[in-house]
């Protein structure tokens, strides 16, 4: 696609998404999340085992721990009660979509060697920090998790078969390849023709993960990002960029047409988006306020906070003195660092997925 008619696009998506923004204020406090629980049962046997890819928001402890923060104090804190690799106070996206499987959560890659050709629940490739291109070095980008799953399964026959009748693929793109794009001097101007290089490559991913023999694949819109602390931070955690979530929408609208391609090629609806876009919305704008779960205290402002612009959240100095602040209760707010959900803040994400869960699994 020409630079001109993505700008023209841009401009379009833009103004969809202000409309679509209205009507989910009204959505977030009307939903009702109490199912029927005999489907629910019956709806959880057909997948048993999760197979997942991709960053942060679905690592579950692939990071070695001398390299992430997400094995530092106070990660883990509310789950389970100590550092496991999770970039949050407790579970992670991962952990919720094993939760609505009724399975356990699935083993990070890492761990295999500990647990021989036994995979139990599944296997998680997800490294935090990675994109589809090399975001952090030496963590593995998406196309060299893939590689990991396909030496897994030539390796077993097993688990090929399990991949084919019960097998559920989550991936994850948060958004660390456009983290890297401007770290590494990406203007604005070049970002619709990036947006539509990383959307392309995921498409790519997501083909080659179907043809490995996974039936269902499902694959993270991306989140508002001009919502997370990192970008608020300018403005006292008060507004949400919206020049960024405008970029957000772009490279959902291409996700979205190159889902519908990959579903229309492969003839069997394999492909689905799990939409974290109107999932984190709806919870801000409700401030996590639907039945059953928390109302959270601070929207936009994260729980755990580095004493200066300088610190992150786990920072230490020489002396081992925490340059960081805890907020006295993780489960009133919604973001945990700069870039994370809580644990809170993922539940309330995943209770607002639910109907669509229901109906795509
Ligand atoms: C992913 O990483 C591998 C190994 O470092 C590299 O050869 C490959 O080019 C990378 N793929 C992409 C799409 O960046
Ligand atoms: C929003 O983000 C854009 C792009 O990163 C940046 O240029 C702009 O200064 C930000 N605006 C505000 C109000 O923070
Ligand atoms: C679906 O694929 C067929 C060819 O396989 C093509 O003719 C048709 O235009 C495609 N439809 C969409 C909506 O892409």
């Amino acid at each position: 696609m020409q630079f001109n008619n993505l700008l023209l696009l841009l401009l379009f998506v833009h103004f969809t998404i202000l409309f679509q923004d209205n009507i989910l204020c009204v959505q977030g406090s009307t939903h009702h999340y109490r199912q029927n629980d005999q489907d629910f049962d019956q709806m959880k046997k057909i997948y048993t085992k999760l197979f997942v890819f991709g960053d942060s928001y679905a690592d579950t402890g692939n990071n070695r721990k001398s390299f992430a923060g997400s094995w530092k104090q106070p990660y883990g804190i509310t789950f389970p009660g100590k550092p496991s690799g999770r970039f949050s106070d407790g579970r992670v996206l991962t952990d919720y979509i094993a939760k609505h499987l009724g399975v356990k959560s699935p083993l990070p890659y890492r761990f295999m060697e500990y647990a021989g050709k036994r995979i139990g629940s599944g296997i998680n490739f997800a490294y935090g920090g990675t994109g589809v291109f090399d975001t952090l070095v030496p963590n593995p980008n998406m196309t060299t998790q893939i590689d990991y799953f396909e030496k897994v399964i030539h390796s077993s026959v097993f688990i090929k078969s399990e991949l084919q009748s019960s097998g559920l693929v989550l991936v994850s793109l948060a958004g660390n390849d456009y983290g890297d794009y401007f770290a590494k001097g990406g203007t604005n101007q070049g970002l619709p023709n990036f947006i539509a290089t990383v959307v392309n490559q995921l498409a790519k991913n997501l083909k080659r993960i179907h043809m490995l023999g996974a039936k269902k694949i499902m694959v993270t819109a991306l989140a508002p990002l001009g919502c997370l602390p990192q970008s608020t931070l300018l403005n006292s955690f008060q507004q949400c960029n919206s020049t960024q979530n405008t970029a957000v929408n772009l490279h959902n609208f291409l996700l979205q047409q190159a889902v519908s391609k990959l579903n229309n090629e492969t003839k069997d609806s394999s492909f689905v988006i799990l939409d974290l876009y109107n999932s984190f919305t709806s919870v801000l704008q409700s401030k996590g306020g639907h039945p059953g779960s928390l109302k959270f205290e601070s929207t936009l402002k994260p729980c755990c906070i580095g004493i200066t612009q300088q610190y992150s959240c786990g920072d230490v100095n020489e002396k081992g003195d925490k340059m960081y602040k805890v907020c006295s209760d993780p489960n009133s707010a919604f973001f945990w660092d700069s870039v994370h959900p809580t644990q809170a803040g993922w539940h309330a994400v995943y209770s607002n997925l639910q109907p669509m869960l229901q109906e795509i699994l």
